[in-house]
C-alpha cells in the first residue's frame, strides 16, 4: 500500500520573534517563489492572530507550540485548544523542551492531544530520545513509550490529521549533546520504527498515510539529503527557520 505524503516544512520559532519580527518574516516569505509544499509556521501564542491576518489567503499554515491539557478554568498562564482554533491549523505537543523544562509527561501529552482533536486542531506529536538514552540503547523503547502513552485511547479516525515529529534531543540545537543532525541512516531507522509501531497500534493504511517529520539541526545544506530519505515526510525546523532566506531554502530544498 503506497500513499503520497506531501512534504511538510514547519518553523518552530520557540521563544523568538516579536510581533514586528513575525510580520516582517511573513511578508518576506509571501514574496518568495516557493515550491508546492505544506508550509507551517509556529510563532508564540501572542503573535498567532496577527500572523493569521498577515498570512491572508496564502497557503501558509499556522500552529501553536503548545496547548493546555485542560478545557478551561483556573489555570493561569494556560491557553486552551478552543482559544487556538480560530487562528491555528496545527498544534505541537510534547516537544522535548516542554518535557524537559516543564516536566511534561506522556499522560499530559495524551490529554493535550485529546483537547486539540476535540477543537479540530491537528496535533504534531513530538517524540525522541536523549543522548543518555541513546547511549544506553533505549532509543526504540523511549519512542515506543511516547507513542503508546501519548496516543492511548484514540481511534485512527481521530488521529487522521496527526503528524509525528521524530526529534532526537541530542540533535536539537540547544539540546543535550552534539547539536549535529542525526545521520540520514539514523533518521530513516527511527522513522521506519515509528511507522511500524503505528501499523501495530492502528493499521497499515493509517501508518502509510501518517506523516512523520524529522527535527534536529535541519539546515538548507542538509535538507535535501534528509528530506529525500525513505519515510522522511518533512522537517520541523528550529534555529534555521528564524531567518527567512534559510527557511525558504529548506522549503525549496
Ligand atoms: P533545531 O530545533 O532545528 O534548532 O535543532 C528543532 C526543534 O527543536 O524543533
Amino acid at each position: 500500500m503506497e500513499f503520497m505524503r506531501r512534504k511538510l516544512i514547519a518553523a518552530n520559532w520557540k521563544e523568538n520573534k516579536t510581533n514586528k519580527d513575525v510580520l516582517d518574516f511573513i511578508e518576506k516569505l509571501k514574496a518568495k517563489e516557493l515550491k508546492d509544499r505544506d508550509v507551517l509556521i509556529l510563532p508564540s501564542f501572542v503573535s498567532l492572530v496577527l500572523a493569521r491576518n498577515s498570512i491572508g489567503g496564502t497557503s501558509i499554515m499556522l500552529g501553536a507550540q503548545d496547548v493546555s491539557e485542560n478545557e478551561s478554568g483556573a489555570f493561569s498562564g494556560e491557553v486552551s485548544a478552543e482559544m487556538l482554533r480560530d487562528s491555528c491549523d496545527y498544534v505541537m505537543i510534547g516537544h522535548s523542551e516542554r518535557r524537559k523544562y516543564h516536566k511534561e509527561t506522556d499522560a499530559q501529552v495524551n490529554k493535550k492531544i485529546d483537547k486539540a482533536i476535540s477543537a479540530g486542531l491537528k496535533p504534531i506529536l513530538c517524540v525522541g530520545e536523549t543522548h543518555e538514552q541513546r547511549k544506553d540503547g533505549l532509543t526504540n523503547d523511549v519512542i515506543l513509550k511516547m507513542l503508546v502513552e501519548g496516543l492511548n485511547g484514540f481511534t485512527e479516525d481521530e488521529l487522521l490529521d496527526m503528524v509525528v515529529a521524530y526529534e532526537p534531543v541530542w540533535a536539537i540545537s540547544g539540546g543535550d549533546a552534539s547539536h549535529e543532525r542525526a545521520s540520514t541512516e539514523d533518521a530513516v531507522l527511527a522513522h521506519r520504527f515509528i511507522r511500524g509501531q503505528l501499523k501495530t497500534m492502528f493499521s497499515e493504511e493509517f501508518a502509510e498515510k501518517t506523516r512523520i517529520i524529522y527535527g534536529g539541526s535541519v539546515k538548507p545544506t542538509n535538507a535535501k539529503e534528509l528530506l529525500d530519505a525513505e519515510g522522511v515526510d518533512g522537517a520541523l525546523v528550529g534555529g534555521a527557520s528564524l531567518d527567512v532566506e534559510s527557511f525558504a531554502g529548506i522549503i525549496n530544498y
